[in-house]
């Protein structure tokens, strides 16, 4: 049943701290009864922040000059790889700048049948690289792709424009996520929390907008205004108390509303608070996605102000990450893709076997 708007309204716009730990707790209730309490892992790698995007909120925008532009080479991608398998996380997801030149979609498609065979066809391939054609789409997924992460960053159209330079459209980016359905990959969508002017409505229409859309995994984070972008002049106002509140609450809502979707707790949460990837678990997510690119590339690809783990490397982050886990009394999905239930749900309808 379509969630109601009115209430996720009321639940996003809880003020009362007692109020808010019940909500956190009713999302844990559906969180177990829907996906259980084992933690999915999804081994990061930033494989490139060069980006031929400006979005206005984005520290590797296009036009930020301060940043040196890298890209991993084959060789180190296939050994960050290899450890992330040996490591047990079962999957690996690919994220970058957005490219969309031939050599760039030539080199993914290489990456992700070397990846295959390296692993004996053994481990997930998720990408997050931004928008591309459908053909591009079709391609990486007969490679041996088969998750895909696109945020829409907000569904209400108009302040999507007033982030975005007009290039990049609305449109477009909604046109890509239902061509990603329609090659058949697991679909990841999110938004930013806490953007400028963006309100409580809005966040609900992005509940509205994920069940619409039947999106199979969601990740979202706060907004984290960047000094080297045209957000900047937010810095001296943001709240990360307020900001990481207001994102918990939305993945607390999202969780009530969509039941049976991955979400992640995200690495912005964790920038606003030591224990925010924590806090995002409690709040109803179920998936954490441990940085394993080398860190010498990590100052380069720094989205937001202050992203963590900057020189940790990624066996601490592992280590970290299993203590954190354990210390909420969850478990972790060693070795297994971790499909979303709702993927899988789908599939299995009437409807589907028609
Ligand atoms: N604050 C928070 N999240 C950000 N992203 C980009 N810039 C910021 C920021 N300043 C997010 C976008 C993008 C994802 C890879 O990172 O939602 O889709």
């Amino acid at each position: 049943m379509r969630p109601n708007r009115q209430e996720l309204i009321e639940m996003l716009s809880l003020k009362k701290k007692d109020e808010i730990e019940a909500l956190y707790k009713r999302a844990y209730e559906v969180k177990k009864q829907y996906v259980g309490t084992k933690v999915y892992l999804r081994g990061l790698i930033e494989l490139s922040n060069i980006c031929t995007r400006n979005c206005y909120y984005c520290g590797i925008r296009k036009d930020n000059h301060l940043l040196e532009r890298y890209y991993i080479d084959k060789e180190e991608v296939l050994k960050e790889a290899r450890w992330c398998f040996e490591q047990h996380y079962g999957s690996l997801t690919i994220q970058t700048g957005e490219r969309s030149d031939k050599s760039w979609i030539d080199y993914i498609e290489e990456l992700i049948k070397e990846i295959k065979t390296l692993t004996d066809g053994k481990m997930g391939i998720t990408l997050s690289l931004g928008e591309q054609s459908e053909e591009t789409y079709l391609r990486w997924f007969e490679a041996g792709a088969h998750r895909y992460l696109l945020r829409i960053e907000t569904s209400n159209p108009e302040l999507y424009k007033s982030l975005h330079p007009a290039e990049n459209s609305f449109e477009n980016r909604l046109q890509c996520i239902r061509s990603l359905k329609k090659i058949g990959y697991q679909v990841g969508s999110g938004v930013m929390i806490g953007l400028p002017n963006q309100t409580v409505e809005d966040l609900a229409d992005d509940i509205l907008f994920f069940y619409d859309e039947d999106i199979d995994m969601i990740g979202m984070g706060p907004f984290i205004p960047h000094h080297q972008t045209p957000l900047a002049y937010l810095l001296s106002t943001f709240h990360p108390e307020e900001a990481l509140e207001q994102a918990l609450k939305m993945i607390a809502a999202t969780r009530i509303a969509l039941k049976d979707v991955n979400i992640a707790s995200t690495t912005a949460l964790q920038a606003l608070h030591p224990k925010g990837r924590e806090l995002g678990l409690l709040a109803g997510a179920n998936v954490l996605m441990p940085n394993i690119t080398d860190t010498r590339f990590r100052e380069g690809y720094q989205l937001y102000e202050g992203k963590p783990g900057l020189n940790e490397n990624a066996l601490a982050i592992r280590k970290a990450l299993e203590e954190s886990i354990y210390s909420i009394g969850e478990s972790i999905g060693y070795d297994e893709w971790g499909d979303s239930p709702h993927f899988k749900n789908k599939k299995n309808t009437p409807s589907e076997n028609l």
